[in-house]
């Protein structure tokens, strides 16, 4: 009550969790929702361009967007939403770009980490951790540890992430285990595969968003997208609004998902 008193008075920008009966939420078909939803926030790039500003300015208006994502994905009631934030590609970009994005991450679990913390998020970072700036590191594992007992939705930053390295140090992990002699090599099935994966516990991914007109998964979620939906928008995601979002959902509950099997089965 009292947080959202303040947030009325403090600015009129504030996008709060939609409710259930939300107008904006009047077309949603409830039992046909995603589970995980997985984001490729692609397009900030272009965005800033196109107002003739320069790139890292696309990429502070994308993080206005990805907390009214993460808000609506809540109100949805999603399990899970994962984004991809920086991939392991990324490190080929200018220093100065890669150095602003490293800040800016900084910047954003400073400010939002007690907003979402409040709204019950359990954040968890996947990807190479280990490779991002030691600063960033610790801040994410803090951050990670004030969300832990939350109950709210699994919300997944992919940062230094690729969806090979990740099958990579799975990998690894459980060639580590069978020459231990802790597990032999045929009890390697899919289920101790996903469990190495870093997104091990979340359901599989059943919709994959890119925003920015690119129709391609740039090494995002491979083994957890098997059998996902696409969605694909020319929308640049600094652009991409709550009702994008829904527009997803809908368009998701309106598939026929099969599964390799037959409709109506
Ligand atoms: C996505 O936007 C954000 C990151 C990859 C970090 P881009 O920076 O890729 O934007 P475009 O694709 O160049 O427009
Ligand atoms: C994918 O976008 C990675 C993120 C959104 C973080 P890119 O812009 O890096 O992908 P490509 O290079 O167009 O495939
Ligand atoms: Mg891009």
């Amino acid at each position: 009550m009292l947080k959202k008193f303040i947030g009325g008075l403090g600015s009129s920008e504030k996008f709060e969790i939609p409710a259930h009966d939300s107008p904006l939420f009047q077309n949603i078909q409830w039992d046909r929702l995603p589970r995980h939803v997985a984001v490729i926030m692609d397009g900030n790039g272009r965005w800033a361009t196109g107002k003739g500003l320069i790139r890292t300015a696309g990429h502070r208006a994308g993080v206005k967007t990805l907390k009214n994502i993460l808000k609506t994905a809540i109100g949805l009631g999603l399990d899970a939403l994962t984004v991809y934030a920086f991939s392991t590609e990324n490190w080929k970009r200018p220093r100065p770009e890669v150095d602003f994005l490293m800040n800016l991450f900084s910047e954003y679990l400073i400010k939002e980490l007690r907003e979402m913390d409040e709204d019950n998020v359990r954040i968890h970072f996947i990807g190479r951790i280990e490779g991002l700036p030691p600063g960033l590191q610790k801040q994410m594992r803090e951050a990670e540890e004030l969300m832990k007992d939350n109950t709210g939705i699994h919300f997944n930053v992919a940062a230094n992430y690729g969806g090979q390295d990740e099958l990579v140090r799975a990998v690894q992990r459980l060639a580590a285990k069978a020459a231990a002699g802790e597990i032999q090599p045929e009890d390697i099935d899919e289920a101790a595969i996903d469990q190495e994966l870093d997104t091990a516990g979340n359901p599989p991914v059943d919709l994959v968003i890119r925003t920015s007109g690119d129709e391609r998964l740039s090494n995002f979620l491979l083994w957890q997208s098997a059998y996902a939906e696409f969605y694909f928008t020319d929308v640049n995601w600094p652009d991409f609004r709550p009702e994008d979002f829904v527009a997803a959902m809908e368009d998701f509950a309106g598939r026929s998902r099969r599964f390799g099997g037959l409709k109506n089965q």
